[in-house]
């Protein structure tokens, strides 16, 4: 049992996170060292550098699907680590479901020709895994595969691929530049362009938290309740309501090493794929306990990306699966939307949050 209160303490947060990894302290210090990119490998990471940019990176003990976890989040924004914590304690126990998996889509747009022509989809799965052999030897690869009308002279062509424990953005653009040419050519048509799409609907997470209604509580919680169905009547409520999901999602996504802006960009396709704008979270009372439920796609990787050259990213992603720092991620979600809300409903954010954060 992690004892939550002393993660607030450097030291003992590293020998907590030490601990959880399985390692020793020494290890734990030294990937942190020069936050864990030495300027060579920030020069291997990107282009034109001046050096690196330092952030709070900080731990959040968390209960979900039966076992306490200390999940990392890096974040610039002050309460929100406090706030991830204090939810994380007001929510218990969070249950997680990931549908999907590893599937991420490629998609090849085609301007079709006059003649038409139907597609061999056995052939282009056979073309998509010959793109990728080691994805296909480690048991991923291509799925399944469909095609959609846009206007009468542009559809797309999908292609779902089990990307494994990658967020799989290379590997689906390289899947998606492969079958490219051929999908034209079987439908008598032209390639406008070839690539993944963030929307990764097929890979989503969906989290559950019930708080038992204390009777000293539940007129705080029913408004908690009353501010989520707000958020369903008001996109600019609902754009400030995920805004406060994603501080925590986006928060452990970067920690890893992993695409923050695939996170966000993905959330809010997902936001709006309906008639408006529809907030990704909701809390109503069900008898006797206040649930909350965040659901959202989440391609977050644990192999690849700048974890292969980022020392804290490496260190952070050991032990972990791709599904299981989905669903951590969307779990430090819902706590930071929970305590945002409880602060709004009650003394407000300045305050709430503030005192939080001072604490
Ligand atoms: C601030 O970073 C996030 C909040 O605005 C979220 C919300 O309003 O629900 C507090």
């Amino acid at each position: 049992m992690i004892d939550r209160k002393r993660l607030r303490e450097t030291n003992a947060a590293r020998d907590a996170l030490a601990e959880a990894l399985g390692c020793e302290r020494a290890e734990v210090d030294d990937a942190l060292r020069e936050g864990g990119l030495t300027l060579a490998d920030a020069a291997r990471l990107s282009e034109q550098v001046l050096g690196t940019f330092a952030l709070p990176l900080s731990v959040v003990a968390l209960t979900l699907d039966g076992r306490e976890r200390l999940v990392p989040m890096c974040t610039e924004e002050p309460s929100v680590v406090a706030a991830a914590q204090h939810g994380a304690k007001a929510l218990g126990e969070v249950r997680s479901e990931v549908h999907g998996g590893h599937l991420m889509t490629a998609q090849v747009h085609v301007r079709t020709g006059a003649s038409g022509g139907a597609l061999d989809e056995p052939a282009l799965l056979a073309l998509a895994d010959a793109a990728v052999p080691r994805l296909v030897e480690r048991g991923g690869g291509a799925r399944d595969l469909r095609m959609r009308t846009l206007d009468e002279a542009l559809c797309v062509v999908e292609l779902d691929v089990d990307c494994g424990e990658a967020m799989g953005a290379n590997l689906v653009d390289t899947v998606a530049e492969a079958i490219a040419p051929e999908v034209a050519r079987q439908l008598s048509g032209e390639v406008v362009m070839a690539i993944l799409t963030n929307l990764c609907a097929r890979r989503r997470v969906r989290v559950q938290a019930r708080v038992p209604v204390q009777e000293s509580e539940r007129a705080t919680l029913e408004r908690i309740a009353l501010a989520s169905h707000v958020a369903q009547l008001d996109v600019g409520r609902a754009v400030t309501q995920d805004k406060g999901v994603l501080n925590g999602v986006v928060a452990v996504a970067a920690a890893t090493g992993n695409d923050t802006r695939a996170v966000a960009a993905g959330a809010h396709g997902w936001a709006g794929r309906g008639e408006g704008y529809a907030p990704l979270s909701h809390w109503t009372i069900e008898g006797d306990a206040l649930v909350g439920t965040l659901e959202l796609p989440l391609a977050l990787g644990a192999v690849g990306g700048a974890g292969r050259v980022h020392r804290v990213a490496e260190l952070l992603l050991r032990g972990r699966s791709a599904v299981s720092l989905e669903a951590e991620a969307a779990a430090i979600g819902l706590a930071c939307n929970y305590s945002a809300l409880r602060a709004l409903v009650t003394e407000g954010i300045q305050r709430g949050h503030m005192q939080l954060h001072d604490k």
